[in-house]
C-alpha cells in the first residue's frame, strides 16, 4: 500500500487529504500537524474548519484509510509521499516584512523531513510558495540526506474556500512541476497516478518546477486582478450613474473575457491573494523589474481603496458621523459558505467604523466571538502563524464591538446595516421587522449586492449598493474620496 503523509492539517492539507483517502481506497494517508487542538478537532465530530461537503467525506474514510496525528515524525518516516502544507504567511519581520514569503513553517517541515527519513521520498509542495522554492528545499533534503534520494514536485492547490470539495473533486486543472532528469519524470508519474485515480489524464497538467510554483502565484493575482478591476469600475459607475452588474454583464458576453469572478464587492479578502500579490510583487522586486511590482501592487492598492471607499461612505451618509451611533455587520467571513476570518474585509471596515467611535453588532452565521474580537485586536499579518490556531480567549477585547446571535438581535436599534459577507440569509431576511426596530433614517449599506435595493427603499430604507445608481440621499452628502 503507497504511504501518504501531509504535513500541515489546515483548510488545504485537511480537505485535500480527505479527498484523496476517498479516492484512492488503495493508499494510506495520514495528515500530520503540530498543533493539538486541530488534531483533536480532526478526530471529532466537530471539524476544525468548516466547509460543505467535508464532513461526509472525513467520515466515509477516518479509520480506514485516512488518519490525523500529531506524530509528525513517525509518520513522514513511514510516508513514500510527503506533501508539505504548512503556511506561508507574510513576513512581519527583517528582509522584506511586509512583503516576501515567510518560509520558517516550510523549513522546519523540510527540517523535520530530512532528520527522520530511513527511505527515499517524493516531497510535494502543497502550499504556496516563491519561485525557486523548491531549489532551497532541496538543498536542505539533500545536505542531510544520508544517502537518501528525495525528488521534489510542485503540486499547488486551487480549490477556492466554501467550494473546496467540488473544487477537489472536479479540478479544472491538477498541476504538477517536477524536475527533467529520468527521475523527476518519474516521480511526476508516481503522483500523476494518485490523482489518475478520479481526475481525467487531460486535465492532468505536466511542467517544470518553476513554471508550476509560478502558475499558482500568477493564477492568484489574475483573479484578484480581476476583482480590483470590477471594484475600480464600480467607483466609475457610481459618480456616472451607471450600473456595475449591467456593465459585468456586457463585458462577461465577450467569450474573451467570460462571466466568472466580475462581481463588484466591499473588497477581496481570504488567506490567498494579498499574501501572494505581495510574494509576486517581492520576487519581481528582487530580480530587477521595479515595474512589474508596480503593476501587481496596484491590484491591492485599489481593494484597499475599496474597503476606505466603503467606510467612507458609510460615514459620509450618515451625517459625516457614526460616533456612538450602532452599525449592525452582517458578515464578517471573507466569503459565504466559510467560517474564515483570514484578510476578510470586514476587518478593515469594522477598524475603520471604530476609528470613527461608532458602536458594532456583528453577527456572522459561522464565525465566533472570539475569533472576531482576536481579528479586531490583531496585528496586520499575524493571523497567519500557528500559534495564533490555538483555541485561547482573546487577551482582551474591543468594548465598541458585541455579537449578536441572528441579524434581528444585531439590527435592533441600529441606525444603519453593512452587508459585508453574501451569505444567503441575508437575501431572505424579513427586512420590514428590521426596519421597524431601526433607528430613523434606517441605512443598508450592501458591500456585496446582496439585498434587492428597490425593495428595501419601497420599506423606507437607504440603500447604497456597490457600483449601482446612488439613492438622492447619498448623492447630497458631501464628496467622498
Ligand atoms: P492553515 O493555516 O489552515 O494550515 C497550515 C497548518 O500547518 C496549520 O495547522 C499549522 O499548525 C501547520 N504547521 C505549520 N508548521 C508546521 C510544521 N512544521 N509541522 C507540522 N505542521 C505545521 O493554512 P492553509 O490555508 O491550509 O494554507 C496552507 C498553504 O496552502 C499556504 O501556503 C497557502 O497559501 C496555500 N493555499 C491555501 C488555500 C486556501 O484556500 N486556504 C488555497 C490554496 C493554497
Ligand atoms: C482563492 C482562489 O480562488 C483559489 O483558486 C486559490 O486556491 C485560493 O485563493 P479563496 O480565497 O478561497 O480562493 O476564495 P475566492 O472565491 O477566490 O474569493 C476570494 C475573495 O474574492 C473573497 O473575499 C470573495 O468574496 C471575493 N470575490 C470573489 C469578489 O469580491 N468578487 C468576485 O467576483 C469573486
Amino acid at each position: 500500500m503507497v504511504k501518504i503523509c501531509c504535513i500541515g492539517a489546515g483548510y488545504v492539507g485537511g480537505p485535500t487529504m480527505a479527498v484523496i483517502a476517498l479516492k484512492c481506497p488503495d493508499i494510506e494517508v495520514v495528515v500530520v500537524d503540530i498543533s493539538e487542538p486541530r488534531i483533536a478537532a480532526w478526530n471529532s465530530d466537530q471539524l476544525p474548519i468548516y466547509e460543505p461537503g467535508l464532513d461526509d467525506v472525513v467520515k466515509q474514510c477516518r479509520g480506514k484509510n485516512l488518519f490525523f496525528s500529531t506524530d509528525v515524525e513517525k509518520h513522514v518516516a513511514e510516508a513514500d509521499i510527503v506533501f508539505v502544507s504548512v503556511n506561508t504567511p507574510t513576513k512581519t519581520q527583517g528582509l522584506g516584512a511586509g512583503k516576501a514569503a515567510d518560509l520558517t513553517y516550510w523549513e522546519s517541515a523540510a527540517r523535520t523531513i530530512a532528520d527522520v527519513s530511513k527511505s527515499d521520498k517524493i516531497v510535494v509542495e502543497k502550499s504556496t510558495v516563491p519561485v525557486k522554492t523548491a531549489e532551497a528545499i532541496e538543498k536542505i533534503l539533500t545536505h542531510n540526506s544520508k544517502g537518501i534520494k528525495f525528488q521534489i514536485l510542485s503540486n499547488p492547490e486551487f480549490l477556492a474556500e466554501g467550494t473546496a470539495i467540488e473544487d477537489l473533486f472536479q479540478p479544472d486543472r491538477v498541476l504538477i512541476g517536477g524536475r527533467e532528469t529520468p527521475e523527476g519524470q518519474k516521480a511526476i508519474q508516481s503522483l500523476k497516478s494518485v490523482y489518475a485515480h478520479w481526475v481525467p489524464e487531460d486535465r492532468i497538467l505536466t511542467t517544470n518546477l518553476w513554471s508550476a510554483e509560478l502558475s499558482k502565484l500568477a493564477a492568484n493575482a489574475f483573479l484578484a486582478q480581476r476583482i480590483s478591476s470590477v471594484n475600480a469600475m464600480s467607483a466609475l459607475c457610481e459618480a456616472t450613474g451607471a450600473d456595475v452588474a449591467e456593465v459585468s454583464y456586457a463585458i462577461g458576453k465577450d467569450s474573451r473575457i467570460g462571466p466568472k469572478f466580475l462581481n463588484a464587492s466591499v473588497g477581496f479578502g481570504g488567506s490567498c491573494f494579498q499574501k501572494d500579490i505581495l510574494n509576486l510583487v517581492y520576487i519581481c522586486e528582487c530580480n530587477g523589474l521595479p515595474e512589474v511590482a508596480e503593476y501587481w501592487k496596484q491590484v491591492i492598492k485599489i481593494n484597499d481603496h475599496q474597503k476606505s471607499r466603503f467606510v467612507n461612505r458609510v460615514v459620509s451618509s450618515m451625517f459625516n458621523t457614526v460616533s456612538q451611533k450602532k452599525i449592525a455587520i452582517l458578515g464578517f467571513a471573507f466569503k459565504k459558505d466559510t467560517g474564515d476570518t483570514r484578510e476578510t474585509p470586514a476587518i478593515d471596515v469594522c477598524k475603520g467604523l471604530l476609528g470613527d467611535k461608532a458602536v458594532l453588532s456583528i453577527y456572522d452565521p459561522q464565525v465566533t466571538e472570539d475569533q472576531i474580537q482576536r481579528d479586531l485586536i490583531m496585528k496586520k499579518f499575524d493571523w497567519d502563524h500557528p500559534l495564533h490556531l490555538q483555541p485561547k480567549s482573546p487577551k482582551s477585547s474591543v468594548k465598541q464591538v458585541s455579537i449578536a446571535w441572528d441579524a434581528y438581535e444585531a439590527t435592533k436599534g441600529a441606525h444603519g446595516i453593512c452587508i459585508l459577507t453574501e451569505w444567503e440569509e441575508f437575501k431572505t431576511i424579513d427586512y420590514k421587522k428590521i426596519y421597524d426596530s431601526m433607528q430613523k433614517p434606517a441605512f443598508v449599506f450592501d458591500g456585496r449586492n446582496v439585498v434587492n435595493a428597490e425593495a428595501l427603499r419601497e420599506i423606507g430604507f437607504i440603500v447604497y449598493s456597490i457600483g449601482k445608481p446612488l439613492d438622492a440621499w447619498l448623492k447630497d452628502m458631501p464628496a467622498i474620496a
